[in-house]
C-alpha cells in the first residue's frame, strides 16, 4: 500500500472522532458531515467509472459497462450491522469497520468485462485498493457471484484531502438479476428461507454461471 503523504488524512482525523469517542446519532451534525464526505467519494468514483464506460463506447465501440448504481447505507442498516458484529456504536468504530457505507455497483454485459473493470479500477490514479474478493471465480455457498473491491478514494475539501472507503461490487447483468431476486426473497422471508428454496437458488445460480460462460463464447463468435 502507498504511504500517505503530508496533507492527506483519513476520515477519522476530521474533528478528532477518536479522542471524542462520540456515539452515533443519525440526525446530528457529525453524522451529516461524515455522510457528506462519503457521498463526495461516491460522486468522484462514479464520475471516473462513467468516463471509462463512455471512453470504451466512443473509442472502441465496446460496452464494457452496462450501468452503474450507487447507494449510501441507511443509518438503521449501519447500526444493525454494528450491533450484529458487536461493535461499540461510535463514529470511530463505524468508520474503521463498516466498509460498505458507500457502495457502487458496476453491472457489465459479459463476465470477462468484470475482470477488465477490476484492472481499470486498480489503475485509477489516486485510488487505493485495500481488499478484494473474487466471488466470480469462487462463488459463495449461497450461489452468490460478484467481484468485490474495497477502495480508498481521495476526497478533496478546501483544507485537506480525506481518504474514504468505498465498496465496489462488479457483476454481470445475469449475476445482478440473480442477486437482486435472491436478496428480495431472503429479505421477505426475514432471512429464513426454506432448505428447498435455498437449494433451488443455488441451482439457478449455477445456471446463471453457465449462461454467462455461454454468452461470452457466443460473443466471441460474432
Ligand atoms: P459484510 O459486508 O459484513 O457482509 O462483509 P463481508 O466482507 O463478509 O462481505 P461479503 O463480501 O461477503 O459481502 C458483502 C456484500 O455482498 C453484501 O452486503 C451483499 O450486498 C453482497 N452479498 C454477499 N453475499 C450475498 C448473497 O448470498 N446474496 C446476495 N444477494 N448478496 C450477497
Ligand atoms: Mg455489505
Amino acid at each position: 500500500m502507498k504511504q500517505k503523504v503530508k496533507g492527506e488524512e483519513t476520515l477519522l482525523k476530521i474533528e478528532n472522532f477518536i479522542e471524542k469517542q462520540e456515539p452515533i446519532k443519525a440526525n446530528d451534525k457529525t453524522y451529516e458531515k461524515i455522510i457528506f464526505i462519503y457521498s463526495v467519494a461516491i460522486k468522484e468514483l462514479l464520475t471516473k467509472l462513467e468516463i471509462l464506460k463512455d471512453e470504451f463506447k466512443i473509442f472502441y465501440d465496446y460496452d464494457i459497462i452496462d450501468h452503474i448504481q450507487t447507494r449510501i447505507k441507511k443509518p438503521e442498516s449501519i447500526i444493525k450491522k454494528m450491533q450484529d458484529k458487536g461493535y461499540e456504536l461510535t463514529y470511530q468504530m463505524m468508520i474503521e469497520n463498516i466498509n460498505d457505507i458507500a457502495g457502487i455497483r458496476v453491472i457489465c454485459p459479459l463476465k470477462k468485462d468484470i475482470f477488465s473493470v477490476r484492472n481499470l479500477v486498480e489503475k485509477l490514479p489516486g485510488i487505493r485498493l485495500l481488499k478484494e474478493k473474487d466471488y466470480v471465480t469462487n462463488p459463495k455457498k449461497s450461489g452468490y457471484s460478484s467481484y468485490h473491491l474495497i477502495v480508498e478514494v481521495p476526497v478533496t475539501l478546501s483544507q485537506r484531502i480525506i481518504y474514504v472507503k468505498v465498496e465496489i461490487q462488479i457483476r454481470t447483468m445475469a449475476m445482478d438479476f440473480w442477486a437482486s431476486l435472491e436478496h428480495k426473497m431472503k429479505y421477505k422471508a426475514k432471512g429464513t428461507i426454506t432448505k428447498k428454496t435455498s437449494k433451488e437458488l443455488i441451482e439457478y445460480a449455477k445456471i446463471i454461471t453457465k449462461l454467462d460462460n455461454k454468452m461470452m463464447l457466443l460473443n466471441k463468435e460474432v
